[in-house]
């Protein structure tokens, strides 16, 4: 039977204090397997990052030198990715760069990634170093292993990590207790309380992909937030900062307060997956697929004290229409503001851009198995897709056959176009993940600076992504 809802506290990841602080700070994360009390009273094994799940927090600040030294003790090949990272690419966690085992792998149980002559393999573990030449925004690190990242992130291995800087320190955003993020993740839970994940081969070596009713994606009856089931959060009645990720594998969401303030519009965004908009935009309800993040501030004193407010999930039936619960439990006062003014976000436009590019998302067979691909390719280290030259400018154009929430490494991007319309409400600011709807196409655009070197950009659906839906470009 599923827990009953709104029972437990929510969770807040720790965050991590760096080992060591000179020209950079420097924090070291093992990799390891544990077991976690996610249903009350009931023991479920994990993966977890410092065997703990969400990962703890990272945080930064901007143009620091954040170094993250991992130490895999799991029993697989792991690799880690900072998404939204602007980072160059011998740290980015391309798929083949894998970390062994500290226990030893045999090389022959490899599978495909040690085939990829430009791999950088390590033993044990591996430091990577991230320049954090980027604004402030919500970050997030996770597995990224090639052809199996969707079961390593079931598992666990999934954790924040924000970049704060001193032009949103200067806005006066709520902070402290009232700044929370919020991760969200749906699982299923095998009859002795572990994560039910359906992988072809269970040991995580060689045979990439999922059982065949689950191609589409990997989908959990349990909704997580913190790694806690439908927790219960006591708020004041002011606002607070609350910063949404969705780390489900293939779920997608359509987040409502339940009830609304009075008057609507209770969602203030003031930031997405690459940080700051440009000025703060209220919403009803907030559409988010893998990947994608939100920063808002929810005024909880537009509610009489007392109020239990739902986040509820619109796309949801049943147990999966149901996120969380805030209870706005006392007054109390509120320095807090939300400028009219945000983020500054310089321009990019259609003129500025040297290459066109499209790229089509849809099903197709890979290696002889249902999968996923790219302009008809599916994933494999040695094809490059693009190659944009350093500093230019390109517009990408993805088109669908269903949902794909859609990622790329090392850049964020506007949306140009959505379905050969001008953006929608939800398609503001910054962005690195955009979910693209079935049959619609969806124009990008960006700059590719920063650092020359191999990158992925794939869908996020983490099952798409194993089933091959992933492709290269390389800074040139
Ligand atoms: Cu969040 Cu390439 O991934
Ligand atoms: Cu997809």
């Amino acid at each position: 039977p599923l827990p009953e809802p709104f029972r437990v506290p929510l969770p807040v990841p720790p965050v991590l204090r760096p080992h060591r602080t000179d020209g950079a700070d420097h924090y070291t994360i093992t990799q390891r397997a544990a077991t976690a009390e996610i249903l009350p009273g009931v023991r479920t094994p994990i993966w977890g990052y410092d065997g703990i799940f969400p990962g703890p927090t990272i945080e930064s600040r901007r143009d620091r030198t954040t170094v993250v030294r991992h130490r895999n003790e799991l029993p697989v090949p792991t690799v880690v990715h900072l998404h939204g990272g602007h980072t160059p690419a011998d740290s980015d966690g391309y798929p083949t760069d894998l970390v062994l085992p500290l226990s030893g792998w045999d090389t022959g149980h490899a599978g495909h990634g040690m085939a990829d002559a430009r791999a950088r393999i390590t033993n044990g573990e591996r430091d990577y170093v991230f320049p954090m030449r980027q604004r402030a925004a919500t970050l997030w690190y996770h597995d990224h292993r090639m052809d199996f990242t969707g079961p390593a992130v079931y598992q666990g291995l999934a954790g924040f990590h924000l970049v704060r800087d001193d032009e949103e320190d200067a806005l006066g955003l709520p902070s402290g207790e009232r700044e929370l993020p919020l991760m969200i993740a749906d699982r299923s839970f095998d009859e002795h309380g572990a994560f039910a994940y359906p992988s072809l081969d269970r040991t995580l070596r060689t045979t990439p992909g999922v059982e065949s009713a689950y191609v589409e994606g990997v989908f959990g009856d349990v909704i997580l937030v913190n790694g806690a089931p439908w927790p219960v959060c006591e708020v004041a009645a002011v606002r607070y900062r609350i910063r949404v990720l969705n780390a489900s594998n293939a779920r997608r969401y359509d987040l409502a307060l339940d009830p609304p303030p009075p008057g609507g519009g209770g969602f203030v965004q003031i930031g997405g997956d690459q940080g700051l908009l440009d000025a703060p935009r209220a919403h009803d309800h907030l559409p988010l697929g893998p990947a994608e993040r939100y920063d808002l501030v929810i005024d909880f004193g537009r509610y009489p004290v007392g109020t239990e407010v739902a986040l509820v999930n619109r796309l949801g039936t049943g147990p999966t229409a149901q996120v969380m619960r805030f209870v706005v439990a006392r007054r109390a006062a509120d320095e807090s503001r939300v400028p009219a003014k945000l983020g500054e976000i310089a321009p990019l436009t259609r003129e500025q851009a040297t290459t066109t590019r499209e790229f089509s998302f849809r099903a197709g067979t890979v290696h002889g198995r249902a999968g996923w691909v790219i302009g008809g390719e599916p994933f494999s280290p040695d094809v490059m897709s693009a190659s944009p030259r350093l500093g230019d400018v390109e517009i990408w154009r993805f088109v669908a056959d269903i949902h794909h929430p859609v990622h790329l490494h090392l850049v964020g991007f506007r949306i140009l176009s959505r379905g050969g319309r001008p953006p929608g409400p939800f398609d503001g600011g910054i962005k690195d993940t955009v979910d693209l709807n079935p049959g619609e196409a969806v124009e990008v655009i960006a700059r590719f600076d920063g650092y020359r070197g191999r990158y992925v950009f794939h869908c996020h659906n983490a099952e798409h992504e194993d089933m091959a839906m992933m492709a290269n470009f390389e800074v040139v």
